[in-house]
């Protein structure tokens, strides 16, 4: 119906890191709940986003059914609630027979299925790849599949798309129909894995794998780079343990500044219930989560690139920059760089997003970065 769906990067909270498949409805409500009481909704994350773990298989119609014990209301009643507080909700499937965690998948069953997500009230639909072919062709066909069985189940349900960059998605994951598609293996809740036998990203790695898909991202088509690990806090939640000991509260500071820069969806997965002063004045900075949202769409482009630094450029709508850059080494560092060097000609008024003040103008800027610190700019042209 000529909708664009996502014209900005979604947002929201989804219930894998902290959960993984232990969800249930009454979780679920509480977590709604808390993104109205705590403010996320009003700063802009209104979907919850359901994952793996809440199918119960199929009746004897072939309907794909909630699992009765940690569904008892079932996924509409669900639906309902969460659309009353002004939220929508996101479920999730595989285009295989089983999901990543061994529940039922969707693959010979996707009219089937969006009809039935379409039925629930669902907005958005999370479709993995376990299980299925290492093979560029069948997964661009099976994602077109259930794409073309969502936009005509009756309702409109973003649709994204997460086969974790193997198969370089952002070449062709938009016309397939996704609105996103994710561009790496899971994050967990660590800045860097150590080596590549580790299992999971850390928020370096993800970063540094995106920053060159620049060109693949604006509205209605993004990069994802997977859930935010902000105020997981290296704490095991009823999932058991994922993988990651936990980052600092400026490491969490940093993807917030870096998924934002790069407009990756934003989707929290720390327990909402129980967050600390800092890690909501990270997920909170409505300065920050503005870039992020930018009508512009651009993703930012990156400038720097060496041992020690990674500085990132973004375009916004109004003709202001933002400015990221971040400090990798391990040490406290000292930033010195002329904005000439970034193709920026003007002088400008230097906003501190994290400070929220302004900290400077001119044509350049010298401070300290702390270790893993990622500065966060906006810069104004000045008259
Ligand atoms: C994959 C995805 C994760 C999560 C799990 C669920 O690993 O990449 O984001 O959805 O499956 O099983």
């Amino acid at each position: 119906d000529g909708t664009i769906l996502a014209l900005t990067p979604p947002m929201g909270w989804m219930t894998w890191n902290y959960f993984a498949d232990n969800i249930n409805e009454k979780d679920i409500k509480e977590m709604a709940d808390a993104m109205v009481s705590t403010g996320m909704l009003s700063a802009g994350y209104n979907y919850v986003f359901i994952d793996d773990g809440w199918q119960g298989g199929r009746d004897n119609r072939n309907n794909i059914i909630a699992d009765p014990q940690k569904f008892p209301s079932g996924i509409k009643a669900l639906a309902d609630y969460v659309h009353s507080k002004g939220l929508k909700l996101g479920i999730y499937s595989d285009a295989a027979l089983l999901t990543c965690a061994g529940y039922t998948a969707s693959l010979g069953f996707e009219e089937q299925d969006a009809k039935a997500f379409a039925n629930w009230g669902i907005d958005y639909l999370k479709y993995d790849y376990c299980g299925a072919p290492d093979d560029v062709e069948i997964a661009k066909q099976r994602y077109k599949t259930m794409a073309d069985a969502l936009r005509n189940s009756g309702r409109d349900i973003a649709f994204g798309i997460c086969e974790w960059g193997g198969r370089k998605p952002w070449l062709w994951a938009a016309q397939a129909g996704g609105q996103l598609w994710r561009t790496t293996n899971d994050v967990r809740d660590k800045w860097k894995r150590r080596s590549v036998e580790e299992g999971g990203e850390g928020i370096l790695n993800i970063m540094d794998l995106n920053a060159s898909l620049d060109q693949y991202a604006g509205p209605g088509h993004w990069n994802d780079m997977d859930m935010l690990v902000v105020g997981l806090n290296g704490k095991k939640g009823p999932s058991g343990d994922l993988g990651g000991s936990g980052c600092t509260n400026t490491e969490y500071q940093s993807q917030m500044s870096l998924w934002s820069i790069m407009v990756s969806p934003l989707a929290a997965t720390n327990d909402l219930r129980n967050m600390n002063a800092e890690t909501k004045r990270i997920l909170l900075n409505k300065e920050v989560i503005a870039i992020n949202q930018d009508p512009l769409g651009k993703q930012a482009i990156r400038k720097v690139d060496n041992d020690t630094w990674t500085v990132l450029l973004k375009p916004l709508e109004n003709g202001d920059y933002a400015l990221a850059i971040l400090n990798r080494a391990g040490t406290t560092q000292i930033a010195d760089y002329d904005f000439s060097g970034f193709g920026l000609n003007d002088h400008y008024q230097i906003r501190d997003l994290w400070q929220h003040k302004v900290i400077g103008k001119g044509k350049k800027w010298r401070g300290s970065v702390d270790a893993h610190e990622t500065k966060l700019f906006r810069l104004s042209k000045t008259k």
